[in-house]
């Protein structure tokens, strides 16, 4: 799992808007502070194995760098977010970067947050809603991509994407934050059959949870210790990296990084 990943650099990366908490126009990235976070993460990505494509970065669109909101990939199908109106100049650049490589596509009807709110494990899709995701996009993600789909609700606009909230480590293993989640997700997740790591409210907003793991290796940011520390003692490689530019725009490592090897 995250064997090939969809990125696109920063170089157009601004706060325009503010559409999530985190967002304020007044603190803009530092455009080589943010290019050089993310060349390190892609070369953690890289270092890790992993393959790297890129998909041009577009001035009009300055939260491209978080590719995982472009859609939800899996084989060869592909589910279009509907972004919020600040964010929908990005998705005809989306679109056609998978119709040129020959995917079979379709576009959510309803606001949906792409694999901001949508991550896999297996045969399964945890799915959130509520925030950026309209409930009806679930049967969507179930019926054109074959997953048993897990609905999920966070209950502020803190995990306005469930990437903030919930991360897949390994083909067993989840880890999330308890008090992101309303009663009846907490008990879909305890009743998934896998094992759950907890993150603490205090590392999950330092973004402790928005990380990448193939399973073996996961790059994860700093400020997260007791996250890390737990994932070493489960025999897994962790890579922590800055992630201080990304921030100013509400999003992490998990973010920048769009799965295209869900199998
Ligand atoms: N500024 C972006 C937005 O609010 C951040 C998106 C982060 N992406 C994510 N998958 N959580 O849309």
């Amino acid at each position: 799992m995250n064997s090939r990943l969809l990125v696109c650099d920063p170089r157009h990366f601004r706060i325009d808007y503010e559409i999530n908490p985190y967002m304020h126009t007044e603190t803009q990235p530092e455009l080589a502070a943010a290019t050089a976070e993310h060349e390190a993460i892609v070369a953690a990505h890289l270092a890790a194995g992993r393959k790297v494509e890129y998909v041009a970065a577009a001035p009009d669109c300055p939260d491209m760098v978080y590719t995982a909101n472009a859609a939800v990939v899996r084989g060869d199908h592909v589910v279009l977010a509907n972004l919020p109106p600040e964010r929908q100049a990005e998705t005809p650049y989306h679109r056609a970067w998978f119709a040129e490589r020959d995917y079979r596509i379709v576009q959510a009807p309803y606001a949906f947050s792409g694999q901001g709110d949508a991550l896999a494990c297996g045969d399964l899709l945890f799915a959130g809603h509520g925030q950026r995701t309209d409930r009806r996009t679930l049967d969507l993600l179930a019926d054109f991509l074959d997953y048993r789909v897990v609905p999920l609700r966070t209950v502020s606009a803190r995990w306005y994407d469930l990437d903030l909230a919930l991360s897949v480590i390994d083909a067993d293993t989840l880890a999330y934050c308890p008090e992101a989640f309303d009663q009846p997700s907490l008990a879909e997740l305890h009743s998934a059959g896998l094992d759950l790591i907890e993150v603490s409210r205090a590392e999950a907003d330092n973004f402790a949870l928005n990380l990448v793991s193939d399973g073996t290796t996961v790059t994860m940011t700093t400020g997260a210790p007791v996250l890390a520390a737990r994932l070493r003692e489960r025999g897994k490689t962790v890579v922590q990296l800055e992630t201080t530019e990304l921030r100013k725009g509400g999003g992490g490592i998990r973010c920048t990084a769009l799965t295209l090897d869900n199998a």
